[in-house]
């Protein structure tokens, strides 16, 4: 069973926090929750439709990048028990549980995984109030992709010290999908030639709603990368975009769900066209695999 109940968000770096803000806020369609003055100046965290307290934040810096993924961990027993069990195998944790800074109530810490990303392990009995957004706003984050040059032995990490499970993968570790929960995933770790964010996605309630989010953030001015389509693994609808920074965003719904039961067997997959999107309406645009991919260095 996973030590992780499930993917909170990621917070960024951007070089341009007012255009980045318009844009999750004004087309995305998520909500910037209030910090005071002298923090909104430098960082924003926003929140979907769903309870959880919010689900992606930016701050203030020199380049876009990853400063750290947030993962849930169901309660103070778990968390101290993970805590305890990384800093028995030697694994980089950075300093006791305790009440992280910014907003939620989160309690919690950081460990870095194989690539040196920031990891912040957290619980909270925070909950947030009834959204005043409408379908079809973001419920929550759904999952994220994440580029790496040891997508193997980082997938290996995962599942032995945060008790992830493979749920398919494409050849030659194109990209591996790991579930912490019943969705079939909520991370996915692909070969490549850096440790950047390949793309975030955010859940929307279904198919209709990714269809309609889509219409609406074109009309907004949004750049479209790749879709509406419906992936092979993981089944679910996608639709890509760009944001000012060139990372890669997408609206998803309807994941696999994968049974609880012990039955799920995972396959491998290969990298063609009709896998990547069975709605035939054609794989990845050259743009879309460009900003995915980024640059060859690692930050
Ligand atoms: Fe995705």
């Amino acid at each position: 069973m996973s030590r992780v109940s499930a993917l909170r968000g990621l917070v960024l770096a951007t070089p341009n926090l007012a255009a980045a803000r318009a844009f999750y806020t004004g087309i995305w369609g998520l909500d910037e929750i209030e910090a005071d003055g002298a923090a909104s100046a430098s960082c924003a965290f926003f929140r979907g439709r769903g309870p959880e307290p919010w689900v992606f934040g930016l701050e203030r810096g020199e380049a876009a990048r990853l400063l750290r993924v947030l993962l849930a961990v169901a309660g103070r027993k778990e968390l101290d028990a993970l805590h305890e069990a990384l800093v028995r195998t030697g694994q980089r944790v950075q300093g006791p549980p305790a009440l992280l800074p910014g907003p939620g109530g989160y309690h919690g810490f950081t460990v870095l995984d194989p690539d040196g990303r920031a990891l912040e392990l957290s619980t909270t009995e925070h909950a947030a109030p009834a959204s005043p957004r409408g379908v079809p706003a973001p419920l929550r984050t759904s999952h994220v992709v994440l580029n790496s040059p040891q997508a193997r032995p980082v997938v290996e990490w995962y599942v032995r010290h945060l008790g992830l499970q493979v749920s398919d993968r494409y050849e030659n570790d194109g990209l591996i999908f790991l579930r912490c929960n019943r969705d079939h995933h909520c991370l996915g770790i692909g070969q490549g030639s850096n440790t950047r964010v390949n793309h975030q996605a955010f859940l929307l309630d279904d198919e209709a709603a990714v269809l309609a989010a889509g219409r609406a953030a074109v009309a907004r001015g949004a750049q479209a990368l790749w879709g509406p389509g419906r992936h092979g693994p993981g089944g679910n609808v996608f639709h890509y975009f760009r944001d000012p920074d060139d990372n890669v965003v997408e609206y998803t719904a309807e994941l696999i769900q994968v049974p609880d039961d012990g039955s799920w067997q995972a396959k491998e997959w290969q990298r063609t066209p009709a896998n990547a999107n069975v709605w035939g309406t054609g794989g990845p645009s050259p743009q879309a695999i460009a900003l995915m991919n980024g640059p060859a260095e690692t930050p």
